[in-house]
């Protein structure tokens, strides 16, 4: 998983590469390269790091097209030699690529024993390789040659010492999109590493070429066919990729939570404010009433919000729900009939997993709802259904502002089929759906617990382990809660069922171990309770997360944040903000790099 840009136009390629590289780096930055042409060389500088080492490490190259790529490790450890971009042995075949050439040994062996050598353990080095063998003349007709021969998934960008007015891009399986400018044009992995330029773009479909010149863009199928594209247009601001004046992008997006849920309610609700309005779903009540049970596929953070969305689905339509990890869920041969309804969600809407069970799924014959973030995905265009989650850019490793939108549009979802099936009385619907309406505002409220958050965090930091705790939609959260800390912490934390710690986990709770109690259940609230009280005998530091009205939970706890009240129902999406602020302010205080958590990824296009 890497970021691929490219430019051909007036201006400096250096300047243009590496300010969108800057934009991808969360989709990788262990190396980082360019490769520009000045009319008559071609300049390759590359570097182990972050963008920013090799950007000090650049003198004015002089040159008005060029190759760029941001790496995240998978074949070969990060190093100078296997840091893009790659090239055969005569320096006249440039390739960056993002993705895996899944039969480059092969193609390596072949390419070996007719005298080519290698310097990098990539699989992207067999490409400039096959290009220089294949080579016939016309960079277009080898590439097509080229790509006939490799296997897997590929997004490349490809530049060619003898035809330095031109960049070939191409697509397959792995995310690419064409910017479309005056007297310019640019290739790259996402919209944000462009957006400074134009908000004119191609999307490339899998299975498409597109050849670039300084004027023009042409599409064609990976067999040299042309393709008319359709324009498609940017209506997101640049600067809402930017952090916006804060420090890091994670407190900015947790603090667009508002207005990300705001954005992800509008438009789906009826005047009147009693019904959930799908434009989206053109569904029927006879296809509503014929699902039988529902899949939802998933990983990481976007499988916690899965684990909300069966509590929700099934409490309002009796549907019986699994919640699947989509690595696991497309090896496991799953039992469904014609009538499940499987429902992936992704925020990238590319991650690997996640993209191969929608395709099983769609191969057996299932409908398929994807709910995601990112327009022009994979997951967008491949599902039979989409319903987005309007969070904007995420740009920080760590989900935050898709989680709580990808909630919204659960209780949506659910609220939406129960009234298709007749399931919910009209009451409950208009009740939920006007609590619903409040939550952009609560979620600000629930923003204001930061101070207290920030002094806990700071306390707490050099703990080396944390428990997350609760009961039903408590416990789900805990979930999400533990993962954050974990991945920008580094603090080893454990999410635990409530009632589930003295089958074995009890032994591990000792003098001062912070203990994080979720009790917004109140039905379960006496249960959980009784848990706390548990750990507290053996001395935990239980931090404890309340709603605001709470009078059971303060007595038995060190402190407690309060929550602004809504239903128990929808505790999660004012829940799991205090825990990303928790997250956030014990990796400042780690002195961590939050935004770019070490070994980790935003979008995780392998397997
Ligand atoms: C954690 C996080 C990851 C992602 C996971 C799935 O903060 O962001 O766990 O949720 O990699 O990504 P998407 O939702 O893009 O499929």
């Amino acid at each position: 998983m890497c970021g691929i840009v490219g430019y051909i136009g007036k201006q400096s390629a250096q300047e243009v590469l590496v300010n969108g590289l800057s934009k991808l780096e969360y989709r990788g930055y262990d190396s980082a390269g360019i490769a520009v042409h000045d009319g008559q060389v071609i300049k390759i500088r590359k570097s182990v790091g972050r963008l920013a080492a090799l950007e000090s490490q650049l003198e004015n190259l002089d040159a008005t097209v060029g190759i760029g790529h941001t790496r995240w490790a998978t074949h070969g450890r990060p190093s100078h030699d296997n840091a893009h971009p790659h090239t055969d042995e005569s320096e006249r075949f440039i390739v960056v690529h993002n993705g895996i050439i899944e039969n480059y040994l092969q193609l390596r062996e072949e390419l070996q024993a007719s005298g080519h050598v290698f310097t990098s353990e990539t699989d992207t080095e067999v490409v400039a390789h096959l290009l220089e063998e294949l080579f016939d003349g016309d960079l277009f007709e080898t590439v097509k040659k080229v790509v006939q021969k490799i296997h897997g998934a590929f997004a490349l960008a490809i530049m060619a010492k003898d035809e330095p007015g031109k960049l070939i891009a191409v697509r397959e399986k792995s995310p690419l999109i064409v910017g479309l400018g005056d007297g310019e044009n640019f290739i790259a992995s996402d919209i944000p590493a462009i957006l400074e330029y134009t908000r004119r773009v191609y999307i490339l479909e899998d299975g498409e070429m597109a050849v670039l010149t300084e004027n023009d863009v042409a599409c064609y199928t990976l067999d040299g066919e042309l393709v008319q594209k359709e324009e498609f247009n940017v209506t997101w601001d640049a600067v809402a990729a930017e952090k916006g004046g804060y420090e890091h992008f994670m407190l900015k997006e947790i603090h667009e939570q508002p207005k990300a849920i705001q954005d992800t309610l509008t438009g789906r609700i009826s005047e009147d404010g009693k019904h959930v309005v799908f434009n989206e779903l053109d569904w029927d009540q006879n296809y509503a009433n014929s699902i039988n049970q529902i899949h939802i596929v998933a990983c990481g953070t976007s499988w916690h919000a899965g684990l909300v969305g069966k509590a929700v689905i099934e409490k309002l339509t009796r549907i019986p729900v699994n919640v699947e990890i989509a690595s696991e869920y497309r090896y496991a041969d799953p039992i469904v009939s014609k009538d499940t309804l499987i429902v992936v969600i992704t925020q990238s809407g590319e991650t690997a997993d996640t993209m191969a069970a929608l395709r099983e799924m769609k191969k057996r014959g299932n409908r398929v709802l994807a709910i995601t973030n990112v327009v022009g995905s994979s997951a967008a265009r491949e599902a039979d259904d989409v319903l987005f989650t309007w969070a904007g850019p995420e740009i920080s490793v760590a989900s935050t502002k898709a989680y709580t939108t990808q909630l919204i549009v659960f209780y949506l979802f659910a609220l939406f089929l129960a009234e298709k099936r007749n399931t919910c009385d009209s009451q409950t619907i208009a009740d939920i759906v006007a609590a619903l309406r409040q939550l952009p505002e609560l979620a600000e409220k629930s923003l204001e617990s930061a101070p207290i958050v920030q002094q806990f965090a700071q306390q707490y930091a050099d703990k080396e382990d944390a428990f997350f705790i609760g009961r039903g939609l408590d416990f789900s959260v805990s979930l999400e809660g533990s993962l954050k800390l974990k991945e920008i912490s580094y603090i080893h934390a454990e999410a635990y069922a409530a009632g589930e710690l003295k089958h074995g986990t009890l032994a591990l709770i000792v003098e001062g171990i912070p203990v994080i109690a979720l009790a917004t259940q109140t039905h379960l609230l006496e249960k959980t309770i009784s848990n706390i009280v548990e750990v507290k005998a053996r001395d935990a530091f239980v931090l404890a997360l309340a709603w605001e009205d709470d009078t059971q939970v303060e007595s038995t706890v060190d402190e407690v944040i309060r929550l602004p009240r809504t239903l128990d129902f929808l505790a999660p999406v004012v829940t799991v903000i205090p825990l990303q602020l928790l997250a956030y302010y014990a990796s400042v205080a780690r002195g961590n790099d939050v935004d770019k958590p070490r070994n980790l990824a935003k979008s995780v296009t392998v397997e």
